[in-house]
């Protein structure tokens, strides 16, 4: 399709890259003139699995052929797999399906409100991102993303990344949940310590507030566990998920403790399209395959090998400042805006990310293989030395 088509007629809310995708498998994708780029920022953190997986495709398939949608008024079979493939993974529960990650963390906010009439106040943390819808949005940590759109609900209140002593001050009896990212996605990748984790913990039981954490971007297998949490001695109250969970297909679920799970009563929260057979069908192949290909193990060792790759271009490259993150969620903190370096990147078919400004987000799906991590370390390698000389 042209291109000026498009432009006319969808509202222009992203700024895109000038190409238009048309096909993906595993790590490659290919553009509507032919030519292949490696993806290692797939889906927006929603492709933990590579572009169209066999086994989620031949899932979808076969829900096409037996029923698409089934309305939350009746049983479906694959939203109770999931839930038991995803309470099994975690902690004793239930799960509330949904559609995206701002869905998730709207819903948690309603159930952590409801809880308790006298606790109203999520503290969330500077520099989150919790989604666009207009809690999600206010939860998210910041002012970037909220201007214009006041006015915003009240009760959210925002404390530095581990920094234990500022969130023991804003603790208080109206406090309703502390709500994180183990690991800030669009915050530039920057990880919660073990400390800041348990003191949050800690916290949250003294007040008898929730922990909630937001794991749409660091779960699924990304950072070598199914959820980053599992990392740390530390079970949540509450945990939001979405994008790799359906493998591509639009999801978002939250999954609630045992003790939690009587809060939201019939009537009190719903999704149309929550829960659908088609999402939980590609969702329950993505756990399965996750299990079933030891892809966990995969993330921490090419985790390793593309962090150590990464660290060789830091001695080498005097403007990468920093580089983060757990498994193969890293990012590469330049001394330099990144959107250049995305662009050079491209055209040298690479596709990458680049978030808050100065960090590249390197993510590649869980299944990476050594040659294609050694073919996007050479580019960017060749692409930094550029940009170091001019
Ligand atoms: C940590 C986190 N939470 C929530 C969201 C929002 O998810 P969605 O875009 O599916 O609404 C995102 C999206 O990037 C995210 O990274």
């Amino acid at each position: 399709m042209d291109r000026k088509i498009f432009d006319k007629y969808v509202l222009k809310t992203y700024t895109r890259q000038p190409i238009t995708i048309v096909k993906g498998r595993g790590m490659t994708v290919w553009d509507a003139n032919g030519r292949q780029y490696l993806d290692f920022f797939p889906g927006y953190g929603a492709g933990n699995m590579g572009h169209c997986h066999p086994k989620i495709v031949e899932a979808i398939h076969k829900q096409v052929e037996q029923i698409i949608h089934v309305p939350n008024v009746y049983y479906n079979d694959a939203q109770g797999e999931l839930a038991r493939l995803i309470i099994e993974n975690t902690f004793d529960g239930q799960v509330f399906f949904c559609n995206s990650g701002a869905e998730a963390n709207e819903g948690v906010i309603k159930l952590a409100r409801k809880r308790n009439p006298h606790k109203k106040t999520i503290i969330t943390l500077k520099n989150s991102f919790h989604g666009r819808t207009i809690a999600a949005v206010t939860a998210t940590g910041q002012p970037v993303y909220h201007n214009g759109f006041d006015p915003l609900p009240g009760g959210f209140e925002y404390c530095e990344i581990n920094d234990i002593e500022m969130l023991k001050k804003m603790m208080a009896d109206d406090v309703a949940a502390v709500m994180f990212e183990p690991i800030l996605g669009e915050g530039g990748i920057v990880p919660v310590t073990p400390e800041f984790m348990k003191a949050a913990r800690q916290f949250c039981d003294d007040y008898d507030a929730l922990l909630i954490l937001d794991e749409v971007q660091s779960g699924i297998g990304r950072t070598g566990k199914l959820f980053a949490y599992q990392y740390y001695d530390v079970e949540p109250d509450v945990l939001t998920m979405a994008k790799s969970l359906g493998g591509g297909v639009p999801i978002g679920a939250f999954a609630v403790k045992r003790e939690y799970c009587g809060i939201l009563k019939p009537g009190d929260h719903g999704s149309t399209f929550g829960g659908n057979p088609l999402a939980c069908s590609a969702g329950v192949a993505v756990i399965n395959a996750i299990a079933d290909e030891n892809l966990l193990e995969n993330a921490v060792k090419m985790g390793g090998y593309l962090r150590e790759n990464l660290e060789d271009l830091k001695t080498k490259h005097s403007i990468i400042k920093d580089i983060r993150g757990v498994g193969l969620m890293l990012g590469m903190e330049l001394s330099v805006p990144g959107a250049d370096i995305v662009k050079e990147c491209l055209k040298r078919n690479v596709l990458l990310n680049c978030t808050h400004l100065t960090v590249l987000r390197i993510m590649p799906a869980i299944n990476v293989e050594k040659d294609q991590i050694d073919r996007v370390i050479a580019v960017i390698d060749e692409v930094l030395g550029e940009v170091g000389k001019s």
